[in-house]
């Protein structure tokens, strides 16, 4: 009678591992779940054109010049000086000062760097591009704002 007893016991023990086990298993299942779609979704949005407030015509400068070094993909040390995927969080004053900035480099032949423009000379914009952009930096600082 005894022996049935705890016979008994370890058969509902067993049963109570295996709910344990499976709850586990199906959280386990969620987690991985979201995980991954997290994933999937972050690298459409990187495959994706990046979004950012700037004019069409400029932006596409920026997208095939710029951006491999100071976009989402780009290095630390570039995209420490300027972040195009920050550029919606800049607000008017940085913007206008990073615009300027940018023109400034451009007008210098500074950027793209020297190495970047000997292998990739594509990337190079060309003396009417540069005209664009400093015309459009020049728009964005503050006295020319408020008018
Ligand atoms: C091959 C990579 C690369 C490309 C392409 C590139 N840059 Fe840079 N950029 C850098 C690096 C690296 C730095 C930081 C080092 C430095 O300032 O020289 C930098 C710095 C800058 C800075 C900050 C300069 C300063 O004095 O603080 C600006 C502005 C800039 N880049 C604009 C541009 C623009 C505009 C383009 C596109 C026309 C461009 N860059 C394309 C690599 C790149």
């Amino acid at each position: 009678m005894d022996y049935l007893f705890i016979f008994m016991l370890k058969v509902i023990d067993y049963d109570n591992v295996k709910t344990l086990v499976q709850s586990f298993w199906t959280l386990l299942n969620i987690t991985l779940l979201a995980f991954f779609t997290n994933i999937y979704s972050l690298s459409a949005q990187v495959s994706k054109r990046q979004q950012i407030p700037i004019p069409e015509n400029i932006n596409s400068i920026f997208q095939t010049s710029c951006m491999p070094c100071h976009g989402i993909k780009g290095g630390r040390l570039p995209k420490g000086r300027l972040n195009f995927s920050r550029w919606a969080g800049y607000g008017a004053v940085k913007e206008a000062e990073k615009a300027s900035l940018i023109c400034s480099v451009l007008r210098k032949g500074a950027m793209p760097p020297k190495k970047a423009r000997e292998s990739h000379p594509e990337l190079i914009p060309s003396k009417e591009q540069i005209d664009i952009i400093c015309g459009w930096a020049e728009t964005l600082k503050p006295k020319n704002r408020k008018k």
